[in-house]
Formats: structure tokens, C-alpha cells, sequence
């Protein structure tokens, strides 16, 4: 019966065959003990010198790490396992012969490991952290299918820009230019007048220059937009959102967050609602703990972020930012009109902002007004005012950032290993 190491523990006390690479073995002069992957998991193979022909204990003894096999046993059950069984093996046939493989079970320094990304992708923390990311997606579309959102594709080149200039990459689109896309919020918006609820999940580009350890350069984001739906209801979405999540990576994640010694106590404690502060009483907070450099009107950084989120210990929505340090779309607080309907979602134990979300304006006059204010260029974002001349409604909307959900939740503390090639300020390879 040929059959997969996830799949195997169905077939207690049978003979089966896996097809499977080998990443490490251990060995005396009567037994082997292989470890093996298939990508489905990690199991041990027992070869007993006793139990199988000679050229197969030799095979199992000489077999080089990455070396391709299909592998033949019984599965027995093995309580020291984290996945609690083991394979007693019968035969190897060996696929492919690999040498020299370049990660071996020694440490390797960050700069070599990204180097080798193609390969690093097969370790058992990188494996487990592709898992938890799969998961997060999977539970993304389950939670805005059940709640009655439709998925619609914004377009990746694009005319114009959502999120302000500064960070655009450019392109040639035959004769035009064109920009990959930052956010595409601007089109949700126009599908969320055809569709009442949507979402995206998509690639997303920013040429910016940070090199920190939250910071890509192309990312992907999902981007949910609600037409009637004022900012307190769009809250409401995230937090269950983000709820929902945790609780399936928590479910179905087990194996995978063991794996990478995730300490789940405080992921376990997140439950709606979430804490609110505005940015005016973040503001005072942060002097308050003595941050002298922050002054009202300034973004915050991680240092902020950090502070405000250790305070609380759960996800928190910093809310109202001033009108001038966020994009040109955000409404107007009707109780201070230096402030705007939004709010950031920091994750705790320093994983940073993980969503950016408002009410969007829908006024046709306030929002040409800012069109002119931000110095953008009226004509191409005609499309964008349409939904303003006809039928305009109240609508919010935010965008969460994949990976550095994935950082949070997986417990690692680098973007760069939550996406599988990561691009980064300097890589482009592999
Ligand atoms: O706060 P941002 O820039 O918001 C928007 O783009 C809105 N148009 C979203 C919307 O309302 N539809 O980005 C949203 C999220 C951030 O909170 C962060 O999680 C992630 O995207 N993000 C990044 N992730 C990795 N690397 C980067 N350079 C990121 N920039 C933003
Ligand atoms: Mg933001």
C-alpha cells in the first residue's frame, strides 16, 4: 500500500510504501534510525541489521542526507514521536542519490540559509511555518465565505496610487506607465457597490526602504470592503476575523506550533472585543512611560507600537489618527476633524501593526477636495470618484498583512521566513 506519512498512522501494524527524502540518520552496527519527510510530515524509519536482507542495512547505512527514496515497513506506534508512530522498515529503494546537500543538521549563519531558500523550504521549522501560513489562509476564506463576503480580484498593474507615492514600483505598461499594485482598496471599494461585502487576498508591492524585520517588499495582504458599514462595525469584522484565525491555527496547527516551541498561552487568551485606544490618549500613554520623542501629529514606531501593545497584551486597535499621516481617502471623526475614522491593529509581543483599516469617505465635494490637498492627480482616479456620483454609501474597510500574521502567530521574529521567497530590501534570488 502506497501511502503518505500523515496518511500512515491509518495503517497501524500494515506494510506500507512512502515516497520520501532522507534529512538525517543515527546509526550503530545493528541499527539505523532514519529520519525521514515527504512533505506531508516527518517520521522516523527504523532499520534493524536482524530484520532486513544485508544489502538493505548496508543501503540504510551509507544513504546521504536528501537522497530520494521510496521506503517500505510496518507502521508501528512510538510514544517518544511527536507524531506518535514510526515505520520498522523492510526496504529502500533508493530514487535519487544526493550529495554534498548544502544545509546540513549543523547551524548555518541567516545570509547562507537565505541563499539557499529553495532548499531551507524542506527544514522542519521552515516547514511548519509554510503550514501555519497555509492554515491562516485556509481559515481567511472560510471565515469571510460563511460571512457572506464575495472574493473579487483587484488588478495587480494599476494607474494609480492608494497608499501615496512614495513607495510605488514602476513599470512599463507598453506606452503608459504603471505601478504594481500597494493596496488594491481602491477597486474593493468599487466592487464592494456591486458585491455589498468583498474581499481580496493578492500580492502587494512596496518599494520602500526599510529594512526592518517587518518589512517586505512585496507582500500579500487581504483586503475585506463593506458597503454599509460604518468604522465601529468594520472593528467589529477584524476582531472576530482575527479571532477566528488564532482559533484555527490554534486547532489545526498543533504538530506546527510544537515544532517552532511557539508559547501559546497568550494567543489562547485572545478573545472579542478587542481594546481600543484613540491616538490621542496612545499619545499621552507614551509620555507617560516616558517616551519624550513622540509629539501629537507624528506616526508612531515599533518602539510605540511595542509599548502600547505590552501594555494591554492582546491585539490592539490604536484608532483616529491624525488626517495628515494617512492616505487621502479616510473620513473625516465627526468629533475632531484633525483625525480620520481608522484604525491600526497591533499584534502583542512586538509583532507590529497587522492591520490598517478606516471608513472610507463618501462625500463626492470633501473627497475631490483631498484629491487636490494630496497633490494627486484628479483625472485617474475618476473611476474612484464615479462611486461617489452614483449611489454613494457609508462603507469601511481594512487590509491585514499575511506574513507578518504568520510572524505573530508562528512565533518568528523576522518576516522574511513567513513567505516562501521572501523579497527583501537587498534579495532577489532566489
Ligand atoms: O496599512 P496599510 O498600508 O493599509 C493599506 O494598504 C490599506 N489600503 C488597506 C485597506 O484598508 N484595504 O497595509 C495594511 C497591512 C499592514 O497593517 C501590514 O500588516 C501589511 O499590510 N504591510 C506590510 N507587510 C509586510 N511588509 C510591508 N512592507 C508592509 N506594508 C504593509
Ligand atoms: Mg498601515
Amino acid at each position: 500500500m502506497k501511502t503518505t506519512i500523515k496518511e500512515a498512522k491509518q495503517y497501524l501494524n500494515q506494510e506500507v510504501t512512502i515516497g520520501a527524502w532522507l534529512t538525517n540518520k543515527r546509526s550503530s552496527g545493528k541499527i539505523a534510525f532514519l529520519q525521514l519527510r515527504d512533505g506531508t510530515g516527518f517520521m522516523q524509519g527504523v532499520v534493524a541489521k536482524a530484520e532486513v536482507a544485508e544489502e538493505i542495512f548496508k543501503l540504510a547505512k551509507e544513504l546521504t542526507q536528501e537522497s530520494s527514496i521510496y521506503i517500505t515497513g510496518v507502521i508501528s506506534e512510538d510514544d517518544r514521536s511527536d507524531i506518535g508512530y514510526e515505520m520498522q522498515v523492510k526496504s529502500i529503494a533508493v530514487i535519487s542519490e544526493a550529495h554534498d546537500y548544502p544545509i546540513t543538521p549543523k547551524d548555518h549563519g541567516t545570509e547562507f540559509l537565505m541563499d539557499h531558500r529553495h532548499l531551507w523550504l524542506r527544514s522542519k521549522k521552515q516547514h511548519a511555518v509554510m503550514k501555519i501560513r497555509n492554515e491562516i489562509i485556509r481559515a481567511t476564506y472560510e471565515f469571510f465565505n460563511d460571512n457572506g463576503f464575495t472574493k473579487i480580484d483587484p488588478p495587480i498593474l494599476t494607474a494609480s496610487a492608494p497608499e501615496g507615492t512614495s513607495e510605488l514600483f514602476h513599470t512599463k505598461y507598453f506606452d503608459e506607465d504603471a505601478f504594481l499594485s500597494q493596496s488594491g482598496q481602491l477597486y474593493m471599494e468599487a466592487a464592494a457597490m456591486a458585491h455589498g461585502r468583498v474581499f481580496s487576498f493578492g500580492p502587494t508591492f512596496r518599494a520602500e526602504k526599510s529594512k526592518t524585520r517587518r518589512h517586505l517588499i512585496e507582500f500579500w495582504m487581504i483586503e475585506p470592503e463593506m458597503a454599509f458599514c460604518e468604522h465601529a462595525q468594520s472593528l467589529e469584522v477584524q476582531e472576530q476575523y482575527v479571532t477566528h484565525v488564532i482559533q484555527s491555527v490554534l486547532t489545526n496547527c498543533k504538530l506546527e506550533l510544537n515544532v517552532l516551541e511557539r508559547d501559546t498561552s497568550k494567543l489562547e487568551k485572545v478573545t472579542t472585543p478587542f481594546p481600543r485606544i484613540t491616538y490621542d490618549d496612545a499619545v499621552v500613554f507614551l509620555k507617560e512611560q516616558g517616551f519624550d520623542d513622540i509629539e501629537w501629529g507624528e506616526d508612531f514606531g515599533s518602539p510605540h507600537e511595542t509599548a502600547i501593545a505590552n501594555h494591554y497584551d492582546l491585539p490592539v486597535f490604536i484608532t483616529n489618527y491624525p488626517t495628515k499621516i494617512k492616505p487621502f481617502y479616510m473620513q473625516p471623526n465627526p468629533e475632531n476633524e484633525n483625525t480620520v475614522l481608522c484604525a491600526d491593529l497591533i499584534a502583542p509581543e512586538g509583532y507590529g501593526e497587522i492591520i490598517g483599516g478606516s471608513e472610507r469617505i463618501n462625500d463626492l465635494d470633501l473627497l475631490e477636495q483631498r484629491i487636490n490637498e494630496y497633490g494627486l492627480d484628479a483625472e485617474s482616479y475618476s473611476y474612484y470618484l464615479d462611486l461617489r456620483r452614483y449611489g454613494s454609501v457609508p462603507h469601511s474597510g481594512f487590509g491585514l498583512g499575511l506574513e507578518r500574521t504568520v510572524a505573530w502567530l508562528s512565533g518568528v521574529d523576522h518576516v522574511r521566513e513567513t513567505a516562501p521567497f521572501p523579497r527583501l530590501l537587498n534579495r532577489l534570488y532566489p
